[in-house]
């Protein structure tokens, strides 16, 4: 079976119990700014756990396209990946614990032909003010499942959710394949929370009846979902007796041809590397660019450090079209916009391939020296540990990730300072910032009340922008005198008259809504997450203001700015040009 007869199975097997088929979301969440990405195939389906009627109705089943960062630093093992699809199926506070445990015993035992005897199940033990979950636990008992392949684990393991800061949660009940008789650490209390590799997840029942609010309490919702995950690789290549989901269908052709290329690369590098493309790949294709911000930035740090791995094995550059077009042949029937949209992504990914490399060298010369220095040193005082300026210095100067750092050193028999390193990160910005409230300060012509409002309206054509041009225009520069504004962002060609027309209409919409603008301090992270745009790497200290028009826009900015977008009159845009190469320029006015 390959994973598109998976699917296909999944697809079928729910369908026979009344659930419609719905497509994959977007990787990037659409009304969720604490998340970068969508994680989990129930995340789109938020508000219809919280209550709200879904038009298909009550029984759901999907795939969904996933990407997990906090997985980075596992990629390279047999079952990790940042990238992976997620077969799900929803009740939406329709049948409940009694149902879908046991279709899942089903679609496991009878469907796919798993042995009872091989699976291992968990169920809540109860912490906090949420009790155990015995009635999953008889259920369990009831399909034949004897003590010992039954664990009770607390909020920890196996509470799931929310999938942000706050919504729909609860307890939940894994399903694992048992792979070894016993224990990889030679433990006798080894359980699925045991990291030795013994019990591999295959899928997980949520049983969503809370709410989880801001203030971290618990709610009970308003009707009781169950949200199922199962991974798509995992099940598939289990079934197919696999070591790893990198012997897949998914993954083999790519797998071997990296292996074709060159000896050099060891097994996890080039897990790695088609991992980190694939993921790259599928977030390009939803409208995420490599940039310096949120989601972007995370599209960065996988494209480089896939990069960085690939230019020490001395890899041509075509490696890229080929992984790209082999993910297109595999993935063209589920996700046809891999293909559709084909060029531009690997356009996107050879633009940032041409930016790290021109520093690569350099940084890499420069490392190399270091290293030598330290190895030097290291020979009198047994210090293997570099400083986090040092890898400071290289992502500032040279644009190498910590994560390429850290390799880099691990390769050499040396750490990383990270605390060292967040720390010189937060020192910069703070000089950052001080440096840039003076430029600030230098780039208004005064504060007068029409530069306060060109200054609003330069963010609303921030934003207006990249919702009609995509979230790849970032801002390189701002102006503003008593007359105009001038506004210079990241945009390959020139615009068209309708798409000036769009970007104007869509600011004149905001001031006729008369939307109020609101500042929040936070800190950087935090406005990273809560999904702000602005510059993060370099020009603002480590607590920042977050001016928010409405829902419209969300920008990390000094201000000033006005209360209120009926303020401003009327927007229109008087120029439109090119500022330097893929930056474009508008000069704007406030009638
Ligand atoms: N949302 C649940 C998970 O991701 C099913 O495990």
């Amino acid at each position: 079976m390959n994973t598109k007869e998976l699917r296909e199975k999944f697809f079928q097997f729910y369908k026979g119990y009344d659930h419609k088929l719905i497509p994959s979301a977007s990787l990037l969440p659409e009304n969720d700014p604490t998340v970068l990405f969508t994680t989990a195939g129930m995340h789109p389906l938020v508000p219809f756990l919280l209550g709200s009627p879904h038009p298909e109705g009550k029984r759901l089943v999907n795939v969904q396209k996933c990407i997990r960062t906090q997985d980075i630093d596992d990629v390279g093992d047999a079952w990790h990946s940042t990238f992976f699809e997620m077969l799900g199926y929803w009740s939406l506070g329709d049948y409940f614990k009694k149902e879908a445990i046991e279709r899942t015993f089903a679609f496991l035992t009878k469907q796919l032909g798993f042995d009872a005897n091989s699976l291992a199940v968990t169920v809540f033990m109860g912490e906090g003010s949420i009790p155990s979950d015995e009635e999953s636990y008889s259920i369990w008992k009831n399909l034949g499942f004897s003590n010992d392949q039954i664990f009770k684990l607390g909020k920890e393991e196996n509470f799931w959710g929310p999938a942000g800061m706050t919504g729909p949660c609860g307890p939940c009940s894994e399903t694992f394949f048992v792979t070894t008789p016993n224990c990889n650490f030679g433990r006798t209390d080894c359980s699925p929370a045991c990291k030795c590799g013994r019990y591999v997840e295959l899928c997980n029942n949520v049983f969503m009846q809370y709410d989880k609010k801001g203030d971290g309490s618990f709610t009970l919702l308003p009707q009781k979902n169950v949200d199922f995950g199962m991974g798509l690789l995992r099940v598939v290549s289990i079934f197919n007796h696999l070591n790893s989901i990198y012997e897949s269908d998914v993954y083999s052709a790519s797998m071997q041809y990296l292996k074709s290329l060159s000896n050099e690369l060891t097994i996890e590098q080039r897990r790695i590397i088609v991992d980190h493309i694939q993921a790259a790949m599928f977030a390009i294709g939803d409208g995420i660019r490599p940039n310096n911000v949120g989601a972007g930035y995370i599209v960065r740090r996988l494209l480089r450090r896939a990069f960085r791995l690939a230019n020490q094995a001395k890899l041509q550059k075509e490696y890229i079209e080929k992984l790209v077009k082999s993910y297109g042949h595999v993935y063209e029937v589920q996700y046809p916009e891999i293909i559709a949209k084909q060029s531009e992504i690997l356009q996107a990914i050879y633009e940032e391939e041409d930016k790290f490399v021109l520093a690569l060298g350099q940084g890499l010369k420069y490392f190399e020296k270091e290293l030598e220095r330290l190895q030097a040193r290291s020979k009198a005082d047994n210090q293997t540990v570099i400083s986090g300026q040092t890898a400071f210095y290289m992502f500032e100067t040279f644009g190498f990730p910590l994560e390429v750092t850290q390799e880099i050193a691990k390769e050499r028999g040396f750490s990383v300072d990270v605390a060292g390193f967040t720390l010189s990160f937060q020192e910069h910005q703070e000089k950052s910032r001080m440096a840039g409230d003076k430029l600030f300060k230098g780039g208004l012509a005064d504060n007068s009340e029409t530069v306060t409002k060109l200054h609003t309206a330069t963010h609303l054509l921030h934003e207006a922008l990249r919702k009609v041009l995509g979230p790849h225009v970032e801002q390189k520069g701002s102006n503003i005198t008593a007359e105009r504004l001038r506004f210079d962002f990241s945009h390959p060609n020139k615009l068209t008259d309708e798409e000036l027309k769009k970007v104007e209409t869509l600011v004149n919409e905001q001031i006729q809504k008369q939307l109020s603008i609101s500042v929040n301090d936070m800190s950087i992270d935090d406005a990273q997450v809560s999904g702000a745009i602005g510059l993060f790497e370099s020009k603002y200290g480590a607590r920042v203001s977050v001016y928010s028009i409405g829902n419209f826009s969300k920008e990390i900015c000094g201000g000033p700015h006005v209360k209120n977008t009926s303020e401003l009159g009327r927007f229109s845009i008087k120029k439109e040009e090119a500022s330097s190469r893929g930056v474009r320029r508008i000069k704007a006015v406030l009638d």
